[in-house]
Order: C-alpha cells, then structure tokens, then sequence
C-alpha cells in the first residue's frame, strides 16, 4: 500500500477533495477489493476503532456497506436507528452528537434529510465525520464507488464522456459525480425533464438536454437515477408513464451509446420506471459490481481517516 498522502479529517463530499485525495482513495480501495476475497474477510486497520453509523433516514445498502467496511476493518461498530431513538423525544441533532461523542467514537457516518447536516457536525464534533447522503447535497461515496466501477472497465478515468439521466435536482449521486467527472475533465451530459434538470447545472461544467438520444450518443458511462418521490419528485412531470416513455433506458437508447458503455445505477432501481428490465439484467449492467466496490471504498474511507498504515493488510 501507498504511503498515506491524505490529510483530510472528514469526508464531506466531492467538493472538497483534489484530484490526488480521489486518486489516493480509489488506489487504497484496490487494495482492499483484496481482502474481501479471502476466506477470512478481516484486516486490523481500525482494531479499537469505534464507528458509528448514525443513520436519519432509510437505507439498507449504505449502511450495511458502511457496516460491512467497518468490520472487515475490525473496527467496533454502533447501529444508531433514528426510528427508535431519543430524537423521537424532542432531542435535537446536536444533543445526540454530543451524547455519542461522550462515549469516545472515532469516525461517526452520518445520513441525514437535510442538506449540510455533516458539515454542522464538524463545527462542534471531534470524531471524523463522513457524509453517507445529505438531503439532494453530496453523497461523496457513492460517486467513488462509481469512479471505482468505471475504472475497473473502461480502464481509465479520463476522456470520457457521462450522460447522467433522470431526476438531477434532487439527486446527491448526481451532484458528486458531477463534481468527481468536472474535476477529472471528463464531460457530462445531464438528461431529463426541465423540471429535473434545470440549465444552472450547466454552470457546473454539464451539458443539459431534455432528449435522452442526444445525451446517451456516444456516452462512455451511462448513469440512471431514480426518481425521488421522497422528495416530491413526482409532482415534476405529470405521470410515471410519460416519464417511463421519455426518459426510461431501453436496449434501442443504449445502442446509442459507445461500443464499450456501461450502463450504471446507484440503487434502489424501479424496474421498467428508468431502467427496462432486461437492460437491468444485461452484462453492460454493473450496477452488482458498484455494490460490491462499495465496501471497498468505504473500507479506504474509513482507513485513510483514521487507520494506521503499518497495519492495513496484514
Ligand atoms: C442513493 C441515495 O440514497 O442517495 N442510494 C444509495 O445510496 N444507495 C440513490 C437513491 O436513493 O436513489
């Protein structure tokens, strides 16, 4: 493994990572893939770690990814369930923070609603915080992960160009991956209806266009997203059907893309909402392989913030 050439306290989103942090990040995630194929899954690099995993809103795949990471890591790991917990009682964000930094954790993973929520952590908290989704703001992991997944196939990171479709505005997975492809000069493609991907995303670097032929044309990375009814999604077109019809990736689209493309999604899918059902299942699909590279990203996640070098793959 790489000297550690890290030096950030928190994971708070793409934003806020150079070209190199990513570089560094996604060179200790290969050597992690690693691990997770050995008969025993478990290295000693966060041995008498604490992680928290505080979670305010539903997920299973981050946070058994994040739970998973942390264990083959040997760290010791805490489940907060936002349902059952004192938050429920009136307790403010702040309160439970500082009630579980009483007990001495060193990294706490945070999900939360509202955009900017791990940034207000890092203003009082001592632990490292990483940002596991942050209402439509960054969910910096998943955009490694991905980077990770098209490495893996495309064999490169650079010159590419992504067509990222669906519902932009309220998607965290398109905010840093837009941040991640600006900064490694790939181009961007955004596709979807006006009222999910407004022009100012061009400011960012994107193009924008609302016919999904034009965006997906010769595209290297074909990324789908899913519709954030959660976040009012639906009251920004006029029905499920006309969305499936414009926006829906089907065989016939993605023969647009370029001979090599793959065909990515951050999950949860709906099935035959923006992704056909056999385009789901095909082998240009590596939305498997993205949940696998999850855990190896999170393990380099967590490793670079507060493991010690000497021990990582022993
Ligand atoms: C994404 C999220 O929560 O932002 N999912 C995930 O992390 N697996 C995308 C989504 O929910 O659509």
């Amino acid at each position: 493994m790489k000297d550690r050439t890290f030096r950030q306290d928190h994971l708070l989103g793409i934003e806020h990572l150079s070209v190199d942090d990513i570089e560094t990040i996604l060179e200790t995630a290969e050597a992690f893939i690693e691990v997770s194929s050995r008969e025993v899954k478990k290295v000693p690099a966060l041995k008498g770690k604490t992680v928290v995993n505080l979670f305010f809103e539903n997920s299973t795949r981050t946070r058994s990814s994040f739970e998973i990471a942390a264990k083959r890591l040997s760290a010791d790991l805490i489940n907060f369930n936002s349902s059952v917990s004192s938050l429920k009682k009136g307790e403010t964000l702040k309160d439970t923070v500082l009630t579980l930094e009483a007990m001495n954790p060193h990294i706490i993973v945070i999900r939360h609603s509202a955009s900017g929520a791990p940034h207000y952590l890092t203003t009082f908290a001592r632990s490292s915080i990483v940002n596991a989704g942050d209402g439509f703001h960054e969910h910096p992991t998943q955009a490694l992960l991905d980077a990770l997944t098209i490495r893996q196939r495309l064999k490169t990171l650079r010159g590419l160009k992504i067509a990222i479709v669906g519902d932009i505005l309220h998607s965290r997975v398109a905010l840093s991956n837009i941040l991640l492809h600006q900064k490694l000069g790939n181009e961007i493609a955004l596709v979807g209806p006006p009222s999910l991907v407004p022009v100012e995303f061009e400011k960012l670097g994107a193009t924008v266009t609302y016919d999904i032929r034009r965006g997906v044309r010769n595209a290297d990375v074909v990324m789908m997203l899913r519709v954030q009814a959660e976040r009012g999604a639906r009251n920004y077109f006029p029905s499920i059907r006309e969305y499936r019809n414009l926006f829906a990736i089907d065989r016939g689209i993605f023969a647009l893309a370029a001979k090599r493309a793959i065909l990515m999604h951050p999950g949860p899918i709906n099935r035959d909402v923006e992704i056909e059902t056999t385009m789901a299942d095909s082998d240009r699909s590596v939305i498997l392989q993205q949940v696998t590279n999850g855990i190896a990203v999170r393990m380099a996640v967590l490793y670079l913030l507060k493991g010690e070098i000497h021990e990582a793959l022993n």
